[in-house]
């Protein structure tokens, strides 16, 4: 039987375990995967155990995404376009490749939601890892524009450098006035019950507010969109499972149908 595994830390909260052991059981593949707690300076350690106990590959998330990437001996585009590695595996010849699957867990889910994503103009509030790995799967599904706004300018206009003049970076005072009629939240501040400080009128084309995070209940940047009049809401919790559903594609060749896990997962959550 293969093993798998998902390497974080803190990793207790983690869902990939359910996930994937849902996905083998409806794809009907044998595998193992458990959660890895990994010392936070230990994480290349960690991951050759695992591989000389008879691991086939892993899911890596924070704060590990960066040291998986410089230690991958293949990255795929996307794991470049990234600069961090989410899904590990070893391929025939023996090689770590390093894959990251955020992005077109992304996509996968806005196309799940029904959002027309080419041609549109998206406001992308937060200039972290989570939201420098969405911005080229974005760009390749045939986005328009992104404008990236972070509380922090200068982390905006680091990311945006990385590509072209379709991606403008910001303040949150400074976003222009365009018709948005997608606002992404991949900004951390729901962790901490708050909102990014954006003033209303960029909510006003918006049909969809996404927020990377999820939970019981809507996050309080989602509250808030809502409370402006924005149709549809959606949480992280789509993304989370397309991003594992491209990881399990990646090592079994098989891509797993979500809507039954979410379903369960839903139930467990609220
Ligand atoms: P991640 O990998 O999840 O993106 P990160 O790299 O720590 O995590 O980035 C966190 C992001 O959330 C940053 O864009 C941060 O803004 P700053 O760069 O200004 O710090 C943003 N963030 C966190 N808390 C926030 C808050 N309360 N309001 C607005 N932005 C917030």
């Amino acid at each position: 039987m293969d093993h798998y595994a998902v390497f974080g830390n803190p990793i207790g909260q983690s869902k990939s375990p359910f996930i994937h052991s849902q996905f083998a059981m409806q794809c009907e593949e044998r595998l193992t995967y458990e959660a890895m707690l990994a010392p936070l300076d230990g994480f290349a350690d960690s991951w050759h155990r695992f591989v000389g106990l008879g691991g086939k590959g892993a899911n890596v998330t924070v704060p590990f995404k960066e040291q998986a990437f410089l230690l991958a001996d293949i990255l795929s585009d996307r794991a470049q376009q990234a600069g961090a590695v989410n899904t590990l595996y070893i391929d025939k010849s023996g090689n770590l490749c390093g894959d990251n699957t955020d992005g077109i867990g992304l996509v996968a889910d806005l196309n799940r939601l029904g959002f027309q994503l080419l041609g549109a103009t998206l406001l992308l509030l937060g200039a972290g890892g989570a939201s420098r790995g969405v911005i080229g799967p974005l760009l390749d599904a045939g986005v328009s524009k992104i404008v990236l706004a972070n509380r922090t300018e200068s982390k905006a206009i680091a990311i945006a450098n990385s590509f072209d003049a379709r991606v403008q970076a910001c303040s949150f005072e400074q976003i222009a006035t365009l018709q948005y009629a997608l606002v992404i939240n991949a900004t951390s501040s729901g962790l901490s019950g708050e909102r990014p400080q954006i003033s209303a009128v960029h909510m006003q084309h918006c049909t969809l507010a996404y927020d990377m995070l999820y939970g019981p209940e809507p996050t309080p940047f989602l509250q808030w969109a809502q409370a402006q009049g924005v149709l549809h809401i959606a949480d992280g919790l789509g993304m989370l499972l397309s991003q594992a559903a491209e990881a399990f594609y990646i090592w079994r060749g098989k891509r797993p149908d979500i809507e039954p896990v979410m379903a369960l997962l839903k139930a467990q959550l609220f």
